[in-house]
């Protein structure tokens, strides 16, 4: 029995196995390129170490692709070897039964084990961190936050790791409306560790919902040079970067950030594609000329499209099928997505409720049906935090129905929604633009003029 450098016992062959996971476990808090190599030389210094096993079921879990449940099973298989012949620890064993639960689809309950292996050993830092994964996947921003504040009791600066769980904390608090403590948070983990990805971004998030698009630039710019470590979460923090120019509406420099970071590669990690849709389908209601991107995109989402791990993803694949003019893709994702919504998981039961009636929302938005639009979005614009995603992210959805009430001219909605947008997020000049053009169509001229005027104010500032 070996004793990690967080203090947990680890069933492990050697000091240097135990090392190994460590380096892992740092490396994925830092969302690092080289996690899987790192993992890899865990393996290869105790192949039998239950921990690395379960390190790996759980880190393919993370990639929700339904292409590796073969894999997600042999290490499930693996990790049951390991410890029927070399005993595990209580925290292994509760281990195993989380990457059972979620492999099984039951999210709840794979939560519930995370949260009671916290209670016992709050630096479990893989533990802490799915958590924040599953907890965001879920839009239970509550838990977001509460889920890091539980475990503050046991960690302080000398403790390996602390500036991650800073940047934890930070973002759990900005989802839950905490800006002023999650920026303090946020920026010490940078000042901890200016490569913290997780912590830049969360910091991010605060200038985005706060509407402060210079101070998001400007931070933003100021960091990038430190993502070179970085896995393609840098996209989405380059994701950011665009939002942020979206509001100043610089298209070109969006347009060029979508070419040259955001979409730089073709890959089809879930977050990537969720970053380049959702860009695409906000550039396009700016009226932007976005050429054949939605091609590329579509071709990419399509190999996923009877995937259904989570309804935000699906919502981003159908939205880029869609785009890309692949009417049959489409078709076929929706009839497995309904399938996938009679199972009897966490996941199933948000499908059923409101990831379906979304993603058919998306497709009647690509042909231009905006009252079938209208009618399958409005009733469930209060449950759609319920397919996880941030408040940024899920604000496209917000941005789409106030869109199609306007082209569907439900001008008295559209103001409705409009008013609600001005009135929490002031410095954006779209949200007045998007304002002025309701209030013409409900003839209050002299309101479009004053809220044109808000827009021109708030793109100087
Ligand atoms: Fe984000």
């Amino acid at each position: 029995m070996h004793t990690d450098q967080w203090g947990h016992e680890v069933t492990a062959a050697s000091a240097e196995a135990v090392e190994a996971l460590e380096r892992t476990w740092m490396s994925y808090l830092g969302l690092r390129l080289e996690t899987g190599d790192l993992l890899g030389e865990a393996f290869e210094a105790d192949p039998e170490m239950p921990m690395a096993s379960l390190t790996r079921g759980n880190f393919l879990q993370l990639f929700s692709f339904r292409a590796f449940e073969g894999k997600i099973d042999q290490a499930i298989a693996g990790a049951e070897a390991a410890i029927g012949k070399h005993g595990g620890t209580a925290r292994e064993k509760l281990h195993l039964e989380a990457l059972k639960a979620w492999r099984a689809g039951q999210l709840r309950r794979t939560l519930e084990i995370w949260e009671q292996i916290l209670l016992d050993n709050p630096r479990d830092v893989l533990a802490l961190r799915l958590a924040h994964f599953l907890h965001f996947y879920l839009g239970d921003s509550q838990n977001l936050r509460d889920s890091v504040l539980r475990v503050m009791h046991a960690w302080d600066e000398t403790v390996p790791g602390f500036g991650f769980v800073l940047g934890l904390k930070s973002f759990g608090l900005e989802e839950s409306g905490n800006y002023a403590p999650a920026e303090v948070a946020g920026k010490h983990a940078v000042e901890i560790n200016a490569e913290d990805a997780w912590a830049t971004h969360a910091v991010a998030h605060v200038m985005e919902m706060q509407g402060r698009h210079r101070d998001g630039i400007e931070w933003l710019e100021g960091l990038s040079g430190n993502w070179g470590p970085v896995n393609n979460f840098r996209f989405h923090t380059w994701w950011h970067l665009g939002l942020y120019y979206l509001e100043t509406e610089n298209f070109d420099k969006v347009l060029e950030l979508y070419d040259t970071e955001i979409r730089a590669e073709s890959t089809d990690d879930h977050i990537d594609l969720a970053n380049a849709a959702a860009m695409l389908a906000r550039l396009e209601m700016r009226g932007v000329d976005i050429g054949d991107r939605w091609a590329e995109l579509g071709e990419v989402c399509a190999r996923h499209m009877d995937d259904h791990m989570f309804s935000f993803h699906d919502a981003h694949y159908i939205m880029a099928m869609a785009g890309a003019g692949r009417p049959a893709d489409v078709e076929q994702s929706l009839k497995s997505m309904a399938a996938a919504a009679e199972a009897d998981t966490t996941e199933g039961l948000i499908f059923k409720q409101v990831g379906l009636p979304l993603c058919r929302a998306m497709v009647a938005f690509r042909n231009g049906e905006y009252g079938k639009v209208v009618e399958l979005m409005a009733p469930v614009r209060y449950q759609v935090f319920r397919i996880g995603g941030s408040h940024a992210q899920r604000d496209l959805f917000a941005q789409m129905l106030a869109y199609a009430a306007v082209r569907d001219g439900r001008f008295d909605l559209a103001r409705a929604l409009m008013s609600e947008r001005v009135e929490r997020r002031p410095g954006s000049s779209t949200n007045w633009r998007w304002y002025a053009d309701v209030l013409d169509g409900v003839g209050d001229g002299e309101g479009a003029a004053a809220a044109r005027a808000r827009a021109a104010e708030a793109l100087a500032a």
